[in-house]
């Protein structure tokens, strides 16, 4: 069953699921969004139970193995990717030559494009071979997005600590110091909340190239170009545009109220708001809510809050859309310092375990995915025969 009511667009011809809204393309092993209980799981397990007990370590670990790992298989798993985290000298000088001004998803897209270009391993498709290049990437990321922000600041690359756990290490990367545990705890959250989503737009995309039996960094690749977009991952840096706009301070909620009437009487989206599946609130957000809480305690930042309710509740009051995940996310990043260019990157670097365990599954039981069109253009024609004597 289709989870949402398909929008049928009815017209002469077949029926037509614009943005392929209600059509179930797959099964899926990896995970269950389920808009009716409001739930997520992956694997089996729900998000908001992984996220209290467990490392983003071990959360790619179950969404590559299906299995969450013993301490044997987790000390074995985090020391192989401790050892992988050194950004390679040819993906860094790649990033040098790349303008400071260019968008960093543009830099993160062209790094793990050059990550795969020097993987003498990247034809082969067995899964030993993908679970490495999966490993190779998700260890790489954080290099890349902390030295992009760092290089933007005219900061030079910290090397990696590999003492520290993962999102520990990528905050160090970043900052140049240890942050507090709260902090690489909400940081940690995060990562786990924005691993892994079923067949949204960007994991679609991996999934359409890996069919095609191309190779795990050229579907990584593309996947990267569609969360750039802000209907998609774009959309937790939107979130803090909006906030920059309304002007945090006294009076945020009136100006929320007024930035909100001028914005929907204009037909604009509200980013940060809504989404395709869930209709009743996106499962992910009450986990990220808490870890936002959390940071705005740490920080001790009251007038975030204060726009952050204001332009939530002047939502729900005019449109009744909920908040989706990137609405918390946005903030969180902020506070813990990261440049609102670098939100989307780390996006990147927590969603590609969820886009490198679909290709392993599309792999695994392959068929192209090639939909069909009805043509709406000019009937047929000819090409009228050329004058004689021409
Ligand atoms: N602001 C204002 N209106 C909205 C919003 C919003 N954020 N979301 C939906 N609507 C309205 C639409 O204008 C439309 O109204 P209409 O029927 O009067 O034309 C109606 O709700 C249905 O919206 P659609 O865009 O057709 O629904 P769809 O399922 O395609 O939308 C989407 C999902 C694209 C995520 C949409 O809600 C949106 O654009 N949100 C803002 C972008 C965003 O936050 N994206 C992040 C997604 S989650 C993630 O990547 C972690």
């Amino acid at each position: 069953q289709p989870i949402n009511p398909p929008v049928v667009h009815q017209q002469a011809g077949p029926e037509i699921h614009r943005g392929l809204a209600g059509v179930v393309a797959d099964t899926t092993a990896v995970s269950r969004v389920n808009p009716d209980s409001n739930s997520l799981l992956y694997r089996g397990y729900p998000v908001q139970e992984l996220a209290a007990q467990k490392s983003f370590e071990e959360v790619a670990y179950l969404l590559w193995n299906g299995e969450l790992p013993d301490d044997e298989q987790l000390a074995e798993f985090e020391s192989a990717e401790r050892s992988l985290r050194r950004l390679d000298h040819s993906v860094r000088r790649v990033i040098d030559e790349i303008p400071t001004s260019a968008d960093p998803m543009d830099v993160v897209r062209t790094a793990v494009s050059v990550i795969g270009a020097n993987d003498l391993s990247t034809p082969d498709s067995s899964v030993e071979a993908n679970l490495a290049k999966s490993l190779r990437l998700f260890a790489q990321l954080p290099a890349i997005v902390s030295y992009d922000q760092r290089r933007r600041h005219g900061l030079d690359l910290v090397e990696p600590r590999d003492d520290l756990g993962y999102s520990a290490n990528f905050l160090y990367m970043t900052f140049g110091e240890v942050q507090e545990v709260e902090v690489v705890e909400a940081f940690d959250v995060s990562m786990i909340m924005y691993a892994e989503h079923s067949f949204n737009a960007s994991t679609f995309t991996a999934r359409v190239i890996t069919s095609t039996l191309s190779d795990l960094y050229s579907a990584v690749t593309g996947a990267i170009g569609a969360l750039k977009g802000p209907l998609h991952g774009g959309a937790n840096e939107a979130v803090m545009h909006i906030f920059g706009e309304i002007g945090l301070g006294d009076g945020a909620a009136e100006r929320a109220g007024l930035w909100l009437d001028d914005t929907l009487a204009h037909k604009r989206k509200v980013m940060g708001f809504g989404h395709r599946v869930y209709k009743h609130g996106d499962s992910r957000v009450p986990t990220m809510h808490t870890a936002l809480l959390t940071l705005i305690e740490h920080y001790d930042r009251p007038d975030l809050l204060a726009l952050y309710d204001a332009l939530a509740d002047g939502m729900s009051a005019r449109t009744g859309i909920l908040p989706n995940l990137d609405y918390p996310a946005g903030p969180a990043y902020h506070l813990m310092g990261f440049d609102t260019a670098s939100f989307t990157p780390i996006f990147v670097a927590a969603r590609v375990t969820g886009w490198t365990a679909h290709i392993m599954e599309q792999l695994a039981a392959n068929a192209l995915i090639r939909p069909l069109s009805f043509y709406t253009g000019t009937p047929e024609r000819h090409v009228p025969p050329a004058a004689a004597g021409e």
